[in-house]
């Protein structure tokens, strides 16, 4: 099937801006390939369980090998990895929280990064299971992250990146709407600056418009 899996993880909803920017990118995808289905993994809604013992002894075993309660700790973890086998574009819309990921994405990320399932081990490191795809990751932040102005680490975009590497995803693109919080009351900035990085990736063909 041709969807896109649209992962959201702001605690914020009606007021979050990764969730708005990343609405106006499935849009544009949908514009550009009609007919093109959606798959919703809200993580703020429906936070993706901790890692527990049960999970960890799980993954080192072969499935044949598994006992009952390791296969329930798995469960979630295969169904989330379901949801990115069934789909052939990814669209993650994310803040930042304290320089890196929020906590529930991270959750997301270590059920669905898992050896022997979606990364092995190879001699020159590793090397991801699932097919390949176009990728789309936006990232609000309350402050800057590049650039003279930035005043703090940005942990999260080469994190995402090697996480998406090693599941596979070799090319995903970075949307950043930096100190996007400060220019809630003037949003029109923000506006033009999503529009120009949809027309520069995602461009619609000539009279779409
Ligand atoms: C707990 C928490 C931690 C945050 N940490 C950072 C940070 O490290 N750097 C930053 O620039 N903004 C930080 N922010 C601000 C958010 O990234 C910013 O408000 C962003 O717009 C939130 O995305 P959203 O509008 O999609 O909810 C933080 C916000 C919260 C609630």
């Amino acid at each position: 099937m041709s969807a896109v899996l649209l992962v959201e993880c702001s605690p914020r909803f009606a007021r979050s801006r990764s969730r708005a920017a990343a609405e106006q990118l499935v849009d544009r995808l949908k514009r550009r390939e009609p007919g093109l289905g959606l798959l919703r993994r809200d993580l703020a809604v429906h936070p993706p369980p901790l890692i527990d013992e049960a999970f960890s002894e799980a993954i080192r075993l072969p499935a044949a090998e598994h006992t009952p309660a390791q296969r329930q700790a798995l469960e979630a973890s295969e169904a989330l990895i379901a949801e990115l086998e069934a789909t052939s574009v990814l669209v993650i819309g994310t803040p930042m929280h304290n320089f890196t990921v929020p906590a529930p994405l991270k959750a997301w990320i270590d059920q669905v990064l898992r050896i022997g399932r979606t990364f092995r081990r190879t001699p020159a490191g590793k090397a991801g299971l699932l097919a390949d795809r176009p990728a789309y990751v936006v990232v609000a932040t309350g402050g800057f992250i590049a650039g003279e102005r930035a005043r703090q680490p940005d942990f999260l975009t080469p994190y995402l990146g090697a996480v998406l590497a090693t599941l596979g995803i070799r090319e995903p693109r970075f949307l950043h709407l930096e100190a996007a919080e400060g220019r809630s009351e003037r949003s029109r900035p923000a506006e033009a600056e999503l529009r120009s990085w949809l027309d520069t990736h995602l461009p619609l063909a000539v009279g779409a418009e």
